[in-house]
């Protein structure tokens, strides 16, 4: 049987974001079976227009596209800005929610995750990307989440933190688990 295909979304261009570093980490402590891999194009992506979301899309709408189509599931990394969704992932997901009722992600299981530098963990943004996705047509699982304040890292990289690395596996294997 063929790996399962696990689409990493994260929601931070800079180059040393701790939610790129939990993508990381994710990918590490997959199960057996299970291959998770970044789409790493996020920033290339134009801003959703209709006028040009039609037969010739932008190159990097396709690619984004295709990866979400040859995809069993996503896990979707996330830090907050100004307590919602970067724009930049919103962008992703809106481009992602077209055609109507066949976005690349429809009925696939998604999980949302990641961490900010406040005390919540950046749980609005997170609640905000399960609505976005959940609209977008993707099959959100509302009962994995798992939102962690930036400082539980002291300047470390997350496999340092042995109660995030569970909690990620935790969640991985259970996103898994979803595929039909
Ligand atoms: C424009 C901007 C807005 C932010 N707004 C929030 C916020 O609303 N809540 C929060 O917890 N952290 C906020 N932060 C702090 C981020 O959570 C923190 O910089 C985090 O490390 C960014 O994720 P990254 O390390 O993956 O880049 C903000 C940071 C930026 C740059």
């Amino acid at each position: 049987m063929s790996d399962i295909r696990v689409l990493v979304l994260v929601g931070s261009l800079r180059a040393a974001s701790i939610n790129r570093q939990l993508a990381e980490l994710a990918a590490e402590i997959a199960p057996d079976g299970v291959t998770l891999g970044t789409f790493d194009r996020l920033g290339e992506l134009p801003f959703y227009n209709e006028d040009i979301d039609n037969d010739a899309v932008p190159e990097p709408v396709a690619a984004l596209r295709r990866r979400g189509a040859e995809s069993d599931a996503a896990l979707v990394i996330t830090p907050e800005y100004n307590g919602s969704i970067p724009g930049v992932l919103k962008n992703a997901i809106d481009w992602l929610s077209r055609p109507f009722g066949e976005g690349a992600l429809k009925d696939k299981p998604l999980v949302v995750t990641g961490a900010a530098l406040g005390r919540y963990g950046g749980v609005w943004a997170h609640a905000e990307t399960r609505k976005s996705f959940g609209i977008a047509g993707a099959r959100v699982l509302e009962d994995l989440q798992l939102s962690v304040q930036t400082t539980a890292f002291a300047d470390k990289h997350p496999r340092e933190n042995a109660e995030v690395v569970a909690n990620l596996r935790d969640i991985v294997g259970k996103l898994a688990a979803e595929v039909g």
